[in-house]
C-alpha cells in the first residue's frame, strides 16, 4: 500500500515537473548550443587543413554548414533545436563520398572534441549518432 501511494507520488511529480520528456543528457555534456557550435567551428577549422578532404568543401558555404550542423547536432543530442537544413541523402547525393573521406571528418570531429574537451563518454554518444548517418552520406 505505501508502494502504492509512493507510486503514485512520484508520478504525479512527473507529470508536474514535465520531467517525462525526451533525454537531453547528450546535449547537456557537450554544453548546449554554444557548446556544440564551438566544437564544429574546430571541426570546420580542423577540415579546411585536412589535404584529404578539404578541396570537397571549396564550394561550400562554410558559414552556412556550420549553422546547419550545430542545429543538427544539438536536434540529435536531445537539445532544443529543430535541423532546417537540406535532407541528407540529397544534399550529399552527387559527391562521391568514400568511407576514407567520412573516417577523415570523423577524425577531425573527435580533434574538436577533445580540444574541447567533451567528455569521451559523450564523444562516443555523439559519434554513434553520426554512425547511424553513414548511409545518408557515403557512396551516394
Ligand atoms: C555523419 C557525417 C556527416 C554529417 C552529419 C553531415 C551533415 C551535413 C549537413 C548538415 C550539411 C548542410 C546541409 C545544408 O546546407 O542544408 C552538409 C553539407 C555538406 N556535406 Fe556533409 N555531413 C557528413 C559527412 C560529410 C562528409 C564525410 C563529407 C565529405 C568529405 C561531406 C560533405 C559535405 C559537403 C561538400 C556539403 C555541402 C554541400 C553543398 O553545399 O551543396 N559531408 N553535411
Amino acid at each position: 500500500m505505501i508502494f502504492k501511494t509512493r507510486l503514485i507520488a512520484v508520478m504525479l511529480l512527473m507529470g508536474l515537473s514535465g520531467s517525462v520528456q525526451a533525454d537531453d543528457s547528450l546535449y547537456q555534456e557537450l554544453g548546449g548550443k554554444e557548446g556544440i557550435s564551438n566544437v564544429m567551428a574546430e571541426m570546420l577549422y580542423e577540415l579546411a587543413g585536412d589535404d584529404r578532404i578539404a578541396d570537397q568543401f571549396a564550394d561550400t558555404d562554410i558559414d552556412r554548414l556550420h549553422q546547419m550542423l550545430t542545429e543538427q547536432v544539438c536536434e540529435i543530442s536531445g537539445g532544443p533545436c529543430t535541423y532546417t537544413g537540406e535532407d541528407m541523402v540529397k544534399i550529399h547525393t552527387g559527391l562521391n563520398i568514400t568511407n576514407a573521406d567520412f573516417n577523415a571528418l570523423v577524425e577531425n570531429l573527435i580533434i574538436a572534441m577533445e580540444r574541447e574537451e567533451i567528455p569521451t563518454t559523450a564523444q562516443n554518444r555523439l559519434l554513434s549518432l553520426l554512425a547511424d548517418m553513414h548511409h545518408e552520406v557515403v557512396g551516394l
